[in-house]
């Protein structure tokens, strides 16, 4: 009996060591973690329960039944984060790369399965070579038989995804079709072809970090969320997003004890607006100081900073914040914005999480760029995104929402719960000084009656009480009291109920 036990601790050991010290040493010296440093330091302590750790590949061709170690290039299994429960895969880079054969992508599929049968996200370590060469096609399969694991489990249950090494070619659009992707810099990449293939193709000479490292991907392409300095800080914020997520879309996210007080009046915020309509401030002190603590998880900080979005907790339940950024670009809504907004906004209503918006936009960005990109089709993204929501919505107008701008950040028009305006906030269809230069071009040679027109138009409409008084806007409030007023909103809309008439799924502009 005793040799058996011990048969089993050897399996296991030999299973433990993946590809060898030799590559393990190699991985360390890249200042990469393995596959099973990364899930200890993933989960709780204890709390992983591995699955198919002796899963072996069934490849003869390229006499690689010669070499079939012990869990194929990927770890399995499930545990907790924060005692709540996740399923997890960890490609081992020193086993043929962390490369996807036939028995690798099942292991995967055999998680995402159970991910999915029992409502927990699954959370994704890429690292590999991409598909097992060896095995041609059979590889293909897998990829593909993960990808549509995906795409169920889509809306279901939370999927995030680490890249935490090389992530190429088709094996990009694993991570693509998860929620949320985070990168390490300087040691991982993604692309769909690499650098020697661009060359070939395009003669453009580029390195791979250019191509696909995690600046590319948080600032230009907009692919990864965020990107972290190493592994540790990657996996450490991980832990921490999982914190405000709910485990499926029934379960509610949970509820984290606070020590804030919900009625906490924040007096510095009555000076937040400057006196002059056209000297920006930073909407993030806003975030900041309504949020539990004080605490906020910013989602693509790096990308389309006119518009800001992440989750913060109001009684220690997770809300997800949309804010325009007067600091950039005047927070203005463009292509890159309404993108990254309306993906934000979808992701929140698919995981019931309700949505707060801080308005402070002055319209849409002008010019040929922006047409040609198609800003009115990525435009109505956004305004999409919200119209569909049927969670809690809360919107604060703090400074501008004019024009169409004004109808897409979750206006009272497209079901907003509560739709509050700060006094210092303008509603119109656009600033006083182009609506003046339109409505009186016969008078511009007159500096006097502009002025005096100006000063009418602003008297009469740079408020919220047009809005106010056709409630439009349901109160205007005291930004001091924001945080209150705001508690006191999703409070009373906990048990909200609304849906969206029958059908197989929507047509957003896409
Ligand atoms: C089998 C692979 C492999 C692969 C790497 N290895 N990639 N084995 N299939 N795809 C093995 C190597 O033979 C080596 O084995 C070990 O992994 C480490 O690889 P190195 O090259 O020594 O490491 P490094 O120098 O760090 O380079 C990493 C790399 C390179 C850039 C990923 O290995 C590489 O270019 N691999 C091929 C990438 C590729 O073209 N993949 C197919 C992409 S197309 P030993 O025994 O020496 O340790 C694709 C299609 C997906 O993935 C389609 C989905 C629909």
């Amino acid at each position: 009996m005793k040799d058996i036990l011990l048969e089993l601790e050897n399996r296991r050991e030999q299973a433990r060591l993946g590809g060898g010290q030799r590559r393990i040493d190699a991985q360390h010296a890249k200042g990469k973690l393995t596959a099973r440093e990364r899930i200890d330091l993933l989960l709780d302590e204890g709390s992983f329960e591995e699955f198919d750790m002796f899963k072996a590949h069934r490849c003869t061709d390229f006499d690689m039944q010669q070499d079939r170690p012990y869990g194929d290039g990927v770890i399995t299994g499930w545990g907790t984060i924060n005692g709540r429960q996740v399923y997890v895969f960890s490609q081992d880079f020193t086993v043929f790369g962390g490369s996807l054969s036939e028995t690798h992508a099942e292991k995967i599929c055999k998680i995402m399965d159970m991910a999915i049968q029992n409502g927990a996200p699954v959370i994704g370590i890429n690292d590999s070579g991409g598909a097992r060469i060896q095995e041609g096609v059979a590889s293909l399969a897998g990829y593909a038989d993960v990808f549509q694991r995906n795409i169920m489990a889509s809306g279901v249950i939370p999927q995030i995804s680490l890249i935490m090494g090389p992530c190429a070619g088709g094996a990009v659009y694993s991570p693509a079709m998860t929620d949320f992707i985070f990168m390490v810099r300087d040691s991982s990449y993604m692309f769909v072809t690499g650098p020697d293939v661009v060359k070939t193709v395009t003669n453009e000479v580029v390195t791979a970090e250019e191509l696909g490292g995690a600046s590319t991907h948080t600032k230009k392409s907009s692919v990864a969320d965020a990107a972290f300095e190493n592994d540790v800080e990657a996996l450490i914020e991980v832990r921490r997003l999982v914190d405000y997520l709910p485990l499926n879309n029934q379960a509610k996210p949970p509820v984290r004890p606070f020590f804030d007080d919900p009625a906490r009046l924040e007096m510095s915020l009555d000076s937040l607006i400057p006196d002059n309509p056209n000297t920006p401030y930073d909407m993030k002190e806003l975030i900041l100081k309504v949020g539990d603590e004080g605490d906020f998880y910013e989602i693509q900080a790096d990308f389309a900073r006119n518009i800001i979005t992440g989750f913060i907790r109001l009684e220690g339940r997770t809300v997800g914040v949309v804010a325009n950024q007067p600091m950039v670009l005047a927070g203005c809504l463009d292509i890159d914005s309404s993108r990254k907004a309306a993906r934000f906004v979808r992701f929140c209503d698919a995981f019931e999480i309700p949505i707060l918006t801080f308005v402070d936009v002055p319209g849409f960005l002008p010019g040929t760029g922006q047409e040609y990109g198609g800003i009115i089709k990525h435009g109505a993204k956004l305004l999409f995104a919200f119209g569909e929501a049927t969670v809690p919505k809360v919107t604060v107008i703090t400074r501008k929402a004019y024009g169409g701008a004004y109808d897409v950040m979750s206006s009272k028009h497209l079901r907003g719960d509560f739709n509050y305006a700060w006094p210092t906030a303008e509603v119109a269809v656009m600033g006083a000084k182009g609506a003046v230069e339109i409505l009186y071009r016969s008078e511009l040679g007159d500096a006097d009656k502009i002025a005096a027109r100006t000063r009418d138009y602003e008297d009469r409409f740079a408020n919220p009480f047009v809005a106010a008084e056709r409630g439009f806007i349901d109160e205007v409030i005291m930004p001091h009291s924001t945080r209150k007023r705001i508690c006191r909103a999703f409070a009373s809309l906990r048990n909200k109920k609304l849906t969206n008439p029958w059908k197989k799924h929507d047509n957003i502009p896409l």
